[in-house]
């Protein structure tokens, strides 16, 4: 039931709205974004790092991943988010994943090239899509961290030999977010994404979303993003959600009790994201 990012990508570009893919990290979190998602009619990515899979389990993701996607009838697919190596990758594509990001920006030029090329002819002979990095974002993700003089912009010459070397289907540009979020307001490079735009065919993806200002996250959308990644600002609520009950009742041992709580309000926070992605009904 779980499905590529293809189809969903090019409807969102041809109508020009972006389909939120949300990171996820376990039972609680998947179903959260499902229900919210499916209360808007909106089709939805579940990302999952490598962070997130040595937490949960690779073949516990998949399994729930698959049975939301079973149980609800809005496109869903399970994205394997900022995967380094090959080997990673190639393991959740035995298990059944159709959507992965090989995340090679670290490498220099031709070594992102020869890795992002290698792994999308394996994911493409499993019928998967391929997401792949060319600059880099500042900011966290799960240990790695990137400070602000080793980002990079993407450069929107380099992005057309990139995506024609690789065969790439999706593209991640670096145009000014950063994941986590931000101790000023973010300056995005609107004039680049405009660029690169109109030298990329393949759809392009916005990283860390969280914090970035709505009007700036649906001008990128404008200009031509089609997936918006979102992990940052929905950690926050199930964390803050969870600690508030668990302050107010402090006697409470129910994990279903107090996930309950958690789930609302990161649910409340996926709903706003929807909305200001554009998906809601296009499911
Ligand atoms: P944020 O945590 O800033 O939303 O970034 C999410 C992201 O890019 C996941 O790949
Ligand atoms: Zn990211
Ligand atoms: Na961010």
């Amino acid at each position: 039931y779980l499905m590529n990012s293809k189809d969903l990508l090019r409807k969102a570009q041809q109508e020009r709205y972006a389909v939120p893919a949300f990171n996820i990290h376990n039972l609680e979190t998947i179903q959260t974004v499902v229900e919210a998602a499916v209360e808007l009619r909106s089709p939805v990515i579940l990302a999952a790092t490598p962070g997130t899979m040595d937490f949960a389990g690779r073949a516990y993701i998949q399994a729930i991943a698959e049975t939301a996607a079973k149980l609800n009838d809005i496109p869903i697919v399970l994205h394997l988010d900022h995967h380094h190596t090959y080997e990673s990758i190639e393991e959740s594509l035995k298990l059944g994943t159709k959507s992965v990001m090989i995340d090679a920006s670290q490498k220099n030029f031709e070594e992102n090239i020869s890795i992002t090329k290698m792994v999308v002819e394996t994911a493409h002979k499993y019928g998967a899509t391929v997401e792949a990095e060319l600059g880099k974002l500042v900011g966290q993700e799960d240990d790695l961290i990137i400070d602000d003089c080793d980002s990079a912009y993407t450069d929107p010459d380099l992005a057309v030999e990139f995506v024609e070397r690789t065969g790439v289907d999706s593209l991640a540009v670096a145009i000014g977010t950063a994941h986590g979020l931000y101790k000023s307001e973010p300056k995005l490079d609107f004039e680049r994404l405009t660029k690169i735009r109109e030298k990329v065919s393949v759809p392009l993806v916005l990283h860390g979303a969280s914090g970035v200002p709505k009007k700036d996250v649906q001008k990128c959308i404008e200009l031509g993003c089609t997936k918006v990644n979102i992990s940052t600002e929905l950690k926050i609520p199930f964390s803050s959600g969870l600690r508030e009950y668990l302050i107010n009742h402090p006697e409470e041992m129910d994990p279903r009790k107090y996930m309950k709580h958690a789930k609302q309000e990161m649910k409340n926070v996926a709903i706003e994201k929807i909305l200001m992605c554009g998906s809601a009904g296009k499911a």
